[in-house]
């Protein structure tokens, strides 16, 4: 097994007729085409037996849905976008797939493969490439869960690296590819201000919040094999985790970057089921491919500890689900109140203390808050956001920024083993101990244990619902 290092000459999508593809896939991949960033033949692989006329209007009914990122806007771009591509039909456990694949990819001697299908056929999926041949020189992209906990990661880990090298392996995070995330990074080492703060000293506690305003959709089935947990928490909070808490990596290296990840990830402490709270919305149960008597979480609120130097009894709080009141992903960094109670409104009795807080989604933004005097003979203020605004327009959607990166053989934003690892490593206690998911009404912030689980480091921050530019916080 060696190291490749050239641009890919071919891409295989395989999970070609999946929610995921028509979501983000096609949207990612017919903006690549329209710029002149994607040349190479396109594989796309699934199960349905379509003619060519019936994937063709897959991938245009994919990108004109109102609902997915995109529309067409190029006609020509999408006539070249189909013109690239082919549709191999087939079944993953099926050898004559493979062999359809290769025949499929023709004189492409370093393909990208892209697994974009359901966690449970991932080592099906690599195996059957290695034993086609066709892993030799190739590149793998896999999505996310990478496993289902420690033990299946480990073992789908070893599968991969007997098939690809370390190198040649893409686990993929969409979270690692936005523009907003990429920022917490920049943000916290290209300023000098930040670093004496930024510790336990003068940082109270974290809050991270990733709240989604609809419910799982056509994705029930997929959802009743991961939850809340395993589908946001374990992989996308805990690398902003990572990059909010990390160390400054020691040189100026990506290598360097996931070692730094990696160290926050596996000073983090065991979850305890105590920890945990799971909610499930009301109505979960009757969605398309859901048990009846499910306890598949579809809300969960933790709190983590970082037993490092730098984080030593700071609070980590974390939410995410689905059916709450908007959409929104926002980090909240609440720092510690003066020391000296020199004023009535200064400590938090009277109002909140100081924070920063990170808007990732749906408009990027970072504020620090910081409170100012009223005007007046009292000496009372106020806590106003010094707000610095970002364009939410990226040039590039996080797939299209990945999958580019992935065809060149670039790593950086990609997880490596070590943090995949430790993150499971995190959450395996509380796996398979844990509560019953609590109900929850859609619309609401979730069961009210949620608020019990922080009701002493002063209750969840509710995110703004806009990002106004120089605004009173919330105190
Ligand atoms: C995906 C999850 O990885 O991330 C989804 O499977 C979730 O359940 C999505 O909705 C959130 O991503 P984004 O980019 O829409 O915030």
């Amino acid at each position: 097994m060696s190291e490749v290092r050239a641009q890919s000459d071919a891409l295989v999508v395989f999970g070609f007729s999946g929610d995921l593809a028509s979501k983000k896939i096609f949207p990612a991949l017919y903006a690549m085409v329209k710029k002149g960033h994607l040349t190479v033949p396109i594989v796309g692989v699934a199960s349905s037996k379509w003619d060519v006329d019936e994937w063709h209007r897959h991938v245009r009914e994919s990108l004109m849905h109102e609902d997915h990122e995109g529309g067409i806007d190029d006609s020509a771009a999408f006539n070249r976008l189909l013109s690239l591509m082919n549709y191999v039909s087939g079944n993953y456990n099926d050898e004559s797939t493979f062999t359809a694949l290769k025949t499929a990819l023709g004189d492409a001697q370093q393909p990208a493969f892209y697994l974009a299908i359901p966690p449970s056929l991932f080592a099906t999926v690599i195996q059957s490439l290695g034993s086609a041949g066709l892993a030799q020189d190739a590149r793998v992209i896999v999505e996310k869960p990478f496993g289902r906990d420690l033990a299946s990661a480990r073992e789908l880990n070893a599968v991969t690296r007997s098939v690809f090298p370390e190198s040649s392996i893409f686990r993929i995070d969409h979270y690692l590819g936005k523009e907003a995330i990429m920022n917490i990074l920049y943000f916290r080492f290209a300023n000098s201000f930040l670093e004496p703060v930024w510790n336990r000293n003068h940082i109270a506690s974290v809050q991270v919040t990733l709240a989604e305003d609809f419910g799982v959709g056509s994705r029930g089935a997929f959802y009743e094999s991961a939850g809340c947990l395993r589908d946001v928490v374990e992989n996308h909070l805990f690398q902003v985790i990572a990059l909010l808490a990390m160390e400054p990596p020691a040189f100026q290296s990506f290598e360097a970057l996931h070692i730094a990840k990696a160290s926050v990830l596996r000073a983090m402490r065991p979850l305890q089921p105590a920890d945990l709270v799971r909610g499930q919305y009301t109505g979960y149960r009757t969605e398309k491919g859901v048990a009846s008597d499910s306890d598949i979480e579809t809300f969960c609120a933790l709190r983590l500890f970082i037993d490092s130097w730098r984080w030593a009894g700071v609070p980590w709080y974390v939410r995410a689900g689905k059916q709450l009141p908007r959409s929104v992903v926002e980090v909240q960094v609440q720092m510690q109140p003066p020391p000296q109670h020199l004023f009535d409104d200064s400590r938090p009795a009277g109002g909140r203390a100081n924070y920063f807080r990170f808007r990732l989604q749906p408009v990027a933004g970072i504020a620090l808050a910081a409170r100012t005097k009223r005007p007046g003979k009292e000496f009372v203020g106020t806590q106003r956001e010094l707000y610095l605004g970002e364009d939410d327009k990226s040039e590039m959607s996080p797939y299209e920024r990945l999958l580019g990166d992935a065809m060149a053989g670039d790593r950086a934003l990609f997880t490596d083993e070590d943090a995949v690892m430790a993150a499971w490593t995190v959450v395996e206690p509380a796996l398979a101990n844990h509560g019953a998911a609590l109900p929850y009404e859609p619309g609401s912030w979730g069961p009210d244990e949620a608020s019990a689980l922080i009701a002493g480091d002063g209750g969840w921050h509710e995110p703004a619902p806009d990002a106004p530019t120089c605004k009173p916080g919330a105190s």
